[in-house]
């Protein structure tokens, strides 16, 4: 979900943008109007994310899926061992790619079901890794890491694609951060990377040279023609982040809408989540119904409700409401209500 006051700014400047008499897709991303409008987009995102003065900004293409190739091939060479933490289906995902660039020790790994995540004490480093990489927010088993694993002076590399911007974040923890833009930032087709300066200059040879960070860097991301019609509207969104009271504001109701939607689930006799409690994930809140040949009348009155995107991804099955920043209180209160008129009427 994109906050509608953000798609109605858009809708209102479609066909005419800042007075040009064009859409902004249709202006050049070299004319100075664009150029002001990329670098207020970072200028508000380093503000929101109080991002540190010796960290880089990028606005890439190829998603968080291309990330998991491109950070191997930046940061660390053929030889170099690069730790990773295993929670769930995106963490095996960046693993599997990492493993074609580098060699892949496994640091934690919740392993089996993926219903948690590994405490730091369980954590165990390899002896000189290039990076140790996580997934702070597993998207489709909503398995959420509660706090930032430690690694003694190893850049740590997060893929923050399901929960940048859901609440304050300390950037100097990190060597790097990427987030593909579709679920708190704005529209597919635009990629976000927060790197420590000193990470970058030292990609292999192969890198394509779109995937080269410092190459990127030097360019201001405008290396070959970026995504400007999404890059236009994850200004917008951070603008809209800034109006509400920035990250502490917007994490704070981020924290209400979860904690009110676990708690409508764990008293009900229906619905079930199985992440340990000090794992479940604020953005994405999955369960199951004790009668699952109930699932397709659960969604289908759900649709009638105006409720969307209930169903579980399909490597998971189940339910799972994505509770994103643009999602207001009110939505997930119309979710509780539906949920437990339902059960009211099945149980
Ligand atoms: C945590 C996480 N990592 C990676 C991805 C893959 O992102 P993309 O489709 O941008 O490549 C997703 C997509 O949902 C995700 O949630």
């Amino acid at each position: 979900m994109l906050p509608l006051e953000v798609l109605e700014q858009a809708r209102d400047e479609l066909l005419d943008w800042h007075h040009s008499g064009m859409s902004v897709m249709e202006i050049s991303h070299r004319s100075e109007a664009y150029s002001r409008c990329a670098a207020e987009a970072e200028a508000d995102l380093r503000e929101l994310m109080c991002i540190p003065r010796n960290y880089k900004v990028l606005f890439l293409q190829g998603g968080a899926s291309a990330q998991f190739a491109f950070v191997p091939m930046n940061l660390a060479t053929p030889q170099s061992t690069v730790d990773y933490v295993n929670t769930g289906h995106w963490s095996q995902k960046a693993i599997t790619e990492a493993g074609r660039y580098c060699k892949v020790h496994l640091a934690g790994d919740a392993g089996g079901d993926y219903r948690r995540v590994p405490p730091q004490s369980e954590l165990r480093f390899s002896v000189k890794p290039a990076f140790v990489h996580y997934t702070p927010n597993e998207t489709i088993g909503g398995v959420e890491f509660a706090y930032v694993p430690e690694t003694r002076g190893v850049p740590l590399v997060a893929d923050m694609s399901s929960s940048i911007l859901s609440r304050p974040l300390d950037v100097s923890k990190f060597g790097l951060i990427y987030a593909g833009a579709q679920k708190n930032i704005g529209p597919s087709g635009l990629t976000v990377v927060i790197v420590r300066d000193d990470l970058i200059g030292h990609a292999r040879a192969q890198t394509p040279l779109v995937f080269d960070y410092k190459a990127v860097f030097d360019h201001q991301s405008m290396l070959n023609t970026p995504p400007t019609f999404a890059w236009y509207m994850a200004g917008l969104v951070f603008k809209w982040l800034k109006k509400a009271g920035g990250l502490a504001a917007v994490g704070e109701r981020n924290r209400v809408k979860a904690a009110a939607l676990y708690g409508a689930i764990d008293a009900s006799q229906l619905y079930k989540n199985s992440v340990a409690k000090d794992a479940r994930s604020w953005m994405n809140v999955t369960f199951t119904l004790n009668k699952p040949e109930l699932a397709g009348e659960f969604l289908a009155g759900a649709a009638g409700a105006g409720l969307h995107g209930l169903k579980g991804h399909r490597v998971s099955g189940g339910m799972r409401a994505s509770i994103y920043n643009a999602v207001p209180l009110a939505g997930v209160e119309t979710l509780i209500a539906f949920m437990s008129e339902f059960e009211r009427q099945h149980v």
